[in-house]
């Protein structure tokens, strides 16, 4: 129904003044540009997202087909069902070095990001600080003010040393820093934390008693060698530190929705409440299937790396072959996240005009926060034609711009 414009402000002026002020999710909003683009006929390249063009693995799909043939369609325990809280705790003991009890410090949810949301819901009050690394994933900031709290960004890339970390760490800290939230692999620069960066968070959360919430939803996509460590396995951590983890990225899941968090049962009782009152539970026959995928064969996860690897090694050289353009070679995930300055573009101009005259979709840097100004987020979990094709037209399109 069509409403007046006085009609639509008297409407808002009722919603929650935390949520009028709270920026969309600017992934989703590019996804979502892509989409309309494509039903109106043009050719998009749409290098926004981060879901993964493969398809789930069929044993995963054949255990929730299964399950549903069962019908096991019903409500299941709201923490989880126990083979998979179980499967859990068995990965992370054998993949992380960390020990979970899988009854009362593991809880399944439907995503990480509502692990997340849950986290923050449970663990925030008006007035706490969350100090986020930025560049980070879009979620983090909106995530934490609806929570009420304080976002105070702290800058991170893979020039940042131990020293630097560790001075923007205390400059950041107060008396009201509650959570510290670390993404490594991360999203968007690809950054994988080094042993001395854990440990220099993991020293300032304990002098400083704060938590820490690890998202190590990327962890398996990881390139050259490079390793992960949990933060949870350094001493003294393991009683400040919730993971956050989940199927979408290392299995090619993004639509089955399901995520976990791990942590301390006095914490994760809390967050438990929250997931009850919110959720209930996750899929019933998504929980069996994540049985199957965390249990089962886990080669195809090899196999998404290795193309994913070759893909990041021939953007990252098409986009450096650009001028203006300049790209650090990520270590893990997988997201390049170019600096385009020299270009003479801001990340916004960038991405509006990349779009308008070249329908390839990317997403400015300025929503992965401060430091993300200037650069732009490209996605390779697309296909080898779609990045080529891609890489062709943003050269074409700064070409244009010296024009
Ligand atoms: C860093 C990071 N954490 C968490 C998530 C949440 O993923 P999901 O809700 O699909 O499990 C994403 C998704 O893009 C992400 O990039």
């Amino acid at each position: 129904m069509a409403l007046s414009p006085q009609q639509s402000d008297a409407l808002r002026s009722k919603i929650a003044h935390r949520v009028r002020d709270l920026p969309g999710s600017a992934t989703v909003a590019a996804a979502d540009k892509a989409r309309r683009l494509k039903a109106e006929g043009r050719s998009v390249v749409d290098l926004s997202g981060g879901d993964p063009d493969f398809s789930t693995a069929a044993h995963v799909t054949e255990a929730a087909v299964a399950s549903l043939n069962r019908g096991f369609t019903h409500y299941t325990p709201s923490r989880g069902i126990p083979e998979l809280l179980k499967a859990i705790a068995d990965k992370l003991a054998k993949e992380n070095g960390t020990s979970y009890e899988p009854a009362k410090e593991v809880l399944v949810t439907p995503g990480g990001k509502q692990a997340l949301f849950t986290a923050a819901q449970a663990l925030l009050d008006p007035g706490d600080e969350v100090i986020i690394f930025s560049p980070a994933w879009v979620s983090y900031a909106p995530v934490a003010a609806l929570a009420g709290a304080r976002v105070v960004y702290v800058p991170m890339d893979m020039q940042t040393t131990a020293e630097e970390l560790r001075a923007s760490l205390a400059g950041a800290i107060s008396p009201h820093t509650k959570l510290a939230i670390l993404n490594t692999p991360n999203n968007p620069t690809g950054q994988v934390w080094t042993a001395e960066q854990l440990q220099t968070l993991a020293d300032a959360a304990q002098a400083h008693d704060f938590i820490v919430l690890a998202d190590e939803i990327y962890e398996k996509i990881l390139y050259d060698g490079v390793r992960h460590v949990s933060i949870a396995s350094l001493p003294g951590m393991w009683e400040r530190t919730l993971i956050l983890n989940g199927l979408s990225k290392s299995h090619a899941m993004t639509g089955w929705r399901l995520g976990y968090i791990a942590g301390p049962e006095p914490l994760i009782a809390e967050l438990l409440k929250v997931h009850q009152h919110s959720t209930t539970c996750a899929t019933s026959f998504v929980q069996e299937a994540a049985v199957a995928a965390l249990n089962g064969p886990q080669e195809y996860t090899e196999y998404m790396v290795s193309r994913y690897k070759a893909r990041r090694d021939r953007l990252v050289a098409d986009l450096n072959a650009i001028p203006g353009v300049r790209c650090d070679l990520p270590q893990g995930a997988f997201y390049v996240f170019p600096n385009i300055i020299g270009t003479g573009l801001s990340s916004l101009a960038f991405t509006e005009r990349l779009l308008e005259a070249e329908a390839v979709v990317v997403t400015p840097g300025d929503a992965f926060g401060p430091a993300g100004v200037g650069f732009v987020r490209l996605s390779y979990a697309d296909s080898d034609e779609a990045l080529q094709e891609g890489a062709r037209r943003i050269r074409r399109f700064v070409d244009g711009l010296s024009d």
